[in-house]
């Protein structure tokens, strides 16, 4: 299936999943666990999520990961940082790069931005360099816009 599809049917089934429940933490849970087990070489997928200046782990699928990341440092603080998706084909060339699980190899890092204020960020690892593209990051913002408007909170 094209990638472009496999999004389209993510978002549509993420918009089901959620329906229902208004709670940010549940819903970024059973977000987290869609895309882990529907998008394939992925091998963590979560959140971090802005509390106190710093991004501090979410709910997430993988192995154990560091629990805080401070704005501007590793691909998920400077997305948070530039409010900009990160797309990395080679995490091992990213300068500042946190290692968390020693499998990945690309990333994709979308800042979740609600009404101009930042509230965290969706990380995606591969362990298949150059993994994500233009059409991953597409798929995936369309998703968190769906997860975000799940919820009023936080
Ligand atoms: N690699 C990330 C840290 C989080 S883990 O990948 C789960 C980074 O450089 O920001």
């Amino acid at each position: 299936m094209p990638k472009t599809d496999h999004y389209r049917d993510l978002v549509s089934q993420l918009g089901a999943l959620l329906q229902g429940e208004r709670d940010f933490i549940a819903n970024a849970a059973n977000a987290a666990a869609l895309l882990f087990h529907a998008l394939p070489e992925v091998n963590w997928a979560g959140f971090y999520l802005l509390k106190d200046g710093q991004l501090l782990l979410g709910p997430f699928q993988g192995k154990p990961a560091c629990t805080r990341i401070v704005p501007g440092k590793g691909v998920c603080g400077t997305a948070a940082q530039r409010r900009r998706t990160m797309v990395v084909e080679d995490v091992h060339q990213f300068p500042g790069h946190i290692a968390c699980d020693c499998d990945s190899n690309s990333e994709i890092v979308v800042p979740i931005i609600r009404h101009g204020e930042l509230i965290g960020v969706l990380d995606l690892d591969s362990p298949l360099p150059g993994r994500f593209d233009a059409q991953d990051q597409a798929g995936l913002e369309e998703f968190v816009a769906v997860l975000l408007a799940s919820t009023d909170e936080p």
